[in-house]
């Protein structure tokens, strides 16, 4: 399976980073290709909202890091969105990658999804889980896979790290 993860940290040894190694760990262990893109240093603009995709067959008008991350997705058989909780909800990092596959709609070979956060706090996790990811999940009508989330101590945990790699070796 080829998996790509969109990571919304923008710090590389982050709690966020950590669970993604050790999830790509096990996933590459059971034989997955996956791919880490790490979106908090890339170049995407916000969706202008301009409708130009619509009649240029997915094409979107502005030319920034979009443009490579684009086929990544449409030839991933799953993506993991991976991200700090930033004011309750995904880092704009990565929402901004996700309103871009606007252009793309639904990528059609993906088959499921996986959510991994990284918090302060415990309980915060609410509008990122029900109105972002499961709306993503039921939109795409995929499998979800999975949500992970680790707060406070829990996060750069070796408890955490060993349940993202059994994860990842058991897809
Ligand atoms: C701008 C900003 C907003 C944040 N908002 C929240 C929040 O609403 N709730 C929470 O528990 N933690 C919040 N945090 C803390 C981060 O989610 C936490 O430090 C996380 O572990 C960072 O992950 P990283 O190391 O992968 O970047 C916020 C941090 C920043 C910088």
């Amino acid at each position: 399976m080829k998996i790509v993860v969109l990571n919304g940290s923008p710090h590389p040894k982050g709690a966020t980073a950590d669970m993604v190694n050790a999830f790509k760990a096990g996933a590459e262990e059971a034989g997955h290709e996956v791919n880490v893109i790490a979106c908090a240093f890339k170049n995407v603009k916000g969706c202008l909202g301009c409708d130009y995709c619509r009649e240029h067959e997915g094409t979107c008008v502005q030319k920034d890091d979009m443009q490579e991350i684009y086929p990544e997705i449409l030839s991933a058989d799953m993506v993991v969105f991976a991200s700090p909780i930033y004011y309750f909800t995904l880092s704009a990092q990565l929402q901004a990658v996700i309103h871009r596959t606007y252009a793309i709609d639904i990528p059609k070979n993906v088959k499921k999804t996986a959510l991994i956060l990284s918090s302060g706090d415990a309980f915060v996790y609410g509008p990122a889980i029900t109105q972002y990811y499961q709306s993503i999940v039921e939109y795409w009508k995929v499998e979800n896979a999975g949500i992970f989330t680790a707060n406070g101590d829990q996060n750069h945990s070796e408890e955490k790290r060993q349940q993202l790699y059994r994860f990842g070796a058991a897809l």
